[in-house]
């Protein structure tokens, strides 16, 4: 059967105090919104309608290219959301609605929860869980013989009775179209909040003699919505903890997993080891046996196998086999690292492909630069690319030895097996097995400081 998916996303989120939609706070590297769509996708959800209001363009800007939005101008209700949604739902399809704020909710217990759906054959069916402090969410009303759904009552309209129940909506439903198209119309805003309550759908299809099912899960972790910076957190860290121990699993050590700080797409091979402060981010693939020191930042990048990270920082780059990088080197993006490659202290590079077997070992600036084959950066070299105007290539073959110091004026060639004598300022290209010396001679004044006796 075709699956639709409503996702809720139009509300503020006032409790966050920002100015960001709640929706696009970001846990795990991607906005709460995109976990939700993610996990939507992996249950073969093929028809993605997300509902806008609260900063509609900003949601929408995020959204991946297959989910469809439609606007909420006003606030009215969860129902009233839907309601927007209608003339795009489908009467034969499946339709699953999620909150936009509830990322945690994972493909696996959607399946179950659509299974459950699809056996009971009901008509709506609601993801349940029991809470020790149930404070804030809407409960679940169940017949005191045959267990059966009655309805959902909001917090705000409950009576003390009815605020002592434990188990409690999950906001996350499946309807068959036909039924949801049904009962939309017949919803009210009478209540506490003046609001059309999605939740009264079910009831109202009890009333109609339709069969409601509720599908009550063990883990209740899962059904955790973000209303408040502190459920951010909370939510930010049970992410974390998944995605350790998923790459722990596959063969991953971390010294320190509740201080490891793994985006949800990134690729890590076995016998890596990671050291406690590191952060890797979206779009990071890294190979096996590495080792990822302490406080390292590595974001959208390529790490090879058996590559060495000291505490430094790589974006959008790529990282040769057996190199060793830091401490405190700086990788910014355009980056292409040869193989065995060492990158040592305070080197900085950018937009620059260093062969194999080259060494920069201390203190460096690597600008737009094209470096060779076993090439020596000493200990101070500047790759000067800019002229205040516009940014100029550096371009060095194999071989290739750059004393200390020595500053390359780009736009500047030197040729494979040429030779820079330290403290070189090279404005012109130097070729092959040339020696480039181009500083002034030393002049010693003899005895100029001799004291007077
Ligand atoms: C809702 C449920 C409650 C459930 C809880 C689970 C209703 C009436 N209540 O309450 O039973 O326990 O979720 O977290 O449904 N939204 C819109 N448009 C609106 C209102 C809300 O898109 O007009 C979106 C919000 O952006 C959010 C989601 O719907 O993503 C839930 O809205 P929220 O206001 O947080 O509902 P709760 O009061 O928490
Ligand atoms: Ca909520």
């Amino acid at each position: 059967m075709k699956k639709q998916a409503v996702i809720l996303a139009a509300g503020e989120g006032t409790r966050m105090k920002s100015a960001l939609p709640k929706v696009l706070h970001r846990v795990a590297g991607i906005p709460l919104l995109n976990h939700v769509i993610n996990h939507a996708t992996q249950v073969g959800v093929e028809d993605l309608l997300v509902v806008v209001g609260h900063g509609a363009e900003s949601v929408s800007r995020e959204l991946p290219e297959k989910a469809k939005t439609v606007l909420q101008a006003e606030q009215k209700g969860t129902g009233h959301a839907v309601i927007c949604a209608m003339d795009q739902l489908d009467p034969e399809a499946l339709i699953l609605i999620l909150s936009g704020d509830a990322p945690l909710i994972s493909a696996e217990t959607l399946e179950k929860f659509i299974e459950t759906h699809e056996k009971g054959n009901y008509a709506a069916t609601v993801l349940s869980a029991r809470l020790e402090d149930p404070t804030g969410y809407g409960r679940i009303l169940r017949n005191e013989e045959t267990c059966s759904l009655m309805g959902i009552i909001e917090e705000k309209d409950a009576t003390p009775w009815q605020k002592s129940i434990q188990e409690i909506n999950s906001g996350t439903y499946c309807f068959k179209g036909k039924a949801l198209l049904d009962v939309l119309p017949k919803l009210s805003q009478d209540n506490v909040q003046q609001e059309y309550y999605l939740t009264d759908t079910l009831s109202l299809l009890k009333k109609d003699d339709l069969a409601v099912g509720v599908c009550c899960i063990d883990n209740a972790e899962e059904i955790m919505a973000v209303n408040t910076r502190v459920q951010l957190a909370q939510v930010e860290g049970i992410f974390r903890k998944r995605i350790n121990h998923r790459h722990m699993m596959n063969g991953v050590t971390m010294l320190n997993p509740q201080n490891t700080y793994i985006d949800h797409d990134v690729v890590i091979g076995k016998d890596t080891v990671i050291e406690p402060g590191a952060m890797i981010e979206c779009g990071t693939i890294i190979g096996e046996n590495c080792h990822i020191g302490q406080n390292s930042r590595i974001s959208d990048s390529f790490i090879e196998s058996g590559v060495t990270i000291t505490n430094s920082t790589i974006t959008s780059s790529r990282v040769g086999e057996g190199t060793t990088i830091g401490p405190y080197a700086y990788l910014r993006p355009g980056s292409c690292i040869g193989k065995r490659v060492r990158i040592g202290d305070f080197v900085e590079v950018k937009n620059s492909i260093i062969g194999d077997d080259s060494r920069s070992a201390h203190l460096a600036y690597i600008g737009d630069a094209k470096i060779g084959k076993n090439v020596n950066v000493g200990c101070g070299v500047v790759f000067v690319n800019y002229d205040g105007k516009e940014k100029h290539q550096t371009t060095i073959g194999n071989n290739v030895f750059i004393g200390s110091n020595a500053n390359l004026v780009a736009p500047v060639t030197i040729g494979d097996h040429a030779f820079v004598a330290a403290g070189s300022t090279i404005t012109e290209d130097v070729p092959p097995e040339a020696l480039a010396i181009a500083r002034s001679r030393q002049s010693n004044k003899e005895e100029w400081n001799k004291e007077e006796q």
